[in-house]
């Protein structure tokens, strides 16, 4: 490396060896703009538990002598991209979880877990490389976007909701009903598979052991999903991970600037510089979080089904005792009149989460340059397994 720097090498994770080194490494990383709340997670002896459930996963790591000083993560799966022929899919490759110990940056090491992570895309075929980071975050925008040529894609909403005690009384003509997971899976496909992202295995979500359910609500008295495919003239969709399964949060006053997020860079790296509050008493200990995937509605009164099923997925939280979820997750996208209907705090919940993109194949920059330039009139689906 020159100037006086020792070489490092990026190679495999190892998981026997490296893993006590990996979680000292985001002990000691520190993270985003706010000066005195952190977030952190109770890493639950896996790092790579997070990727597992993906068709594809690689993990890397930078060393420098015998310390391990960077990590990154990736995912492949194919995806619904809509403006791509002939069948409107295409592979991604997930840029997840980069960190570098503060005292080695700029020297390097970031660019090269990238460069790395994405030739290893690049042998996998994959179409299209995605990162999404929150949009203060200085060093990783400029690293991707000045460095690495990837454009803005999408500015979707993450919206934090917090678990009370109490329970919502659901409205009485309302009609909530659990699905198996294959009417899950049909419904999926056939209203959401033409949103952007729309993960092709969803099977694979739906059947994961973190996936909760999968819910629809409709009016009382309108026709009920029948075998012969119909669904009522309004009606309303979701399903649920319990992140907490894997990853607990927890916030904590450091002295010095601290932050362990090991598991779940992608909401954390986002909602971290939203915590701008000076205490929240109920999140000193560890918790737990439920995210809401697959939102989908229908019909002009849907919008009230929606909440239901949020006030429903609450209620939920708030009588598992054991599992303590905090807090109810989701992100979306494209539709934005949804965050009307979808409980949140605005305090707790970060406005725009910056999705970036980029080409990894020729025939792809057409595609992109439609992609980043059409407006965003097409919701997205929002994997819960990147969370
Ligand atoms: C983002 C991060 C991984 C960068 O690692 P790094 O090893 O310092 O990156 P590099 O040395 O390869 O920097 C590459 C380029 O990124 C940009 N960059 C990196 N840090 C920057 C900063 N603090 N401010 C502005 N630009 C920065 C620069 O363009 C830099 O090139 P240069 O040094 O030639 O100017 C590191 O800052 C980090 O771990 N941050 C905390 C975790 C995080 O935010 N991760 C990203 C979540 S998506």
């Amino acid at each position: 490396m020159g100037m006086g720097f020792k070489e490092f090498i990026i190679r495999s994770y190892e998981g026997q060896s490296d893993r006590p080194q990996v979680e000292d490494l985001e002990r000691r990383c520190e993270v985003g703009p706010a000066e005195s709340v952190f977030l952190f997670t109770d890493t639950m002896g896996d790092p790579i538990c997070r990727i597992r459930n993906s068709p594809m996963f690689m993990m890397l790591v930078a060393e420098l002598g015998n310390e391990l000083v960077g990590v990154i993560q990736g995912s492949i799966k194919v995806v619904t991209i809509h403006s791509c022929p002939p069948m409107g899919l295409a592979k991604v490759g997930y840029v997840l979880g980069l960190r570098v110990v503060p005292h080695h940056r700029r020297k390097g090491i970031g660019s090269s877990l990238v460069q790395r992570l994405e030739e290893w895309f690049i042998s996998n075929d994959v179409d299209y490389a995605y990162m999404a980071t929150e949009k203060d975050n200085h060093a990783s925008v400029s690293l991707f976007m000045d460095k690495f040529g990837y454009t803005k894609f999408r500015t979707p909403a993450i919206l934090v909701n917090p678990v009370n005690h109490h329970s919502f009384q659901i409205s009485s003509n309302i009609e909530i009903a659990r699905l198996k997971i294959e009417q899950a899976e049909s419904l999926y496909r056939r209203f959401m598979s033409s949103t952007e992202f729309f993960p092709n295995d969803i099977d694979n979500i739906l059947r994961n052991k973190l996936s909760l359910g999968t819910w629809v609500a409709y009016f009382k008295g309108d026709s009920d999903f029948g075998s012969n495919g119909q669904v009522p003239s309004n009606w309303a969709m979701l399903s649920v991970w319990n992140s907490g399964e894997i990853f607990k949060l927890r916030l904590g006053k450091a002295p010095f600037s601290c932050l362990l997020y090991t598991k779940s860079w992608g909401f954390i790296d986002k909602i971290f510089p939203c915590f701008k509050l000076p205490t929240l008493p109920d999140f000193f200990n560890p918790f737990g979080f439920y995210f809401m995937y697959g939102v989908y509605h229908e019909g002009p009164f849907s919008g009230k089904l929606v909440r239901a099923l949020c006030q429903f997925v609450h209620n939920m939280a708030s009588k598992s005792k054991d599992e303590n979820c905090k807090i109810i997750v989701t992100e979306v996208g494209g539709r934005h009149k949804l965050n009307n209907h979808i409980p949140h705090w605005k305090l707790l919940s970060c406005p725009e989460d910056l999705w970036c993109i980029k080409a990894l194949k020729n025939e792809g920059t057409n595609t992109l340059h439609e992609l980043t330039k059409t407006p965003p009139r097409i919701a997205l689906f929002v994997d819960p397994r990147e969370v």
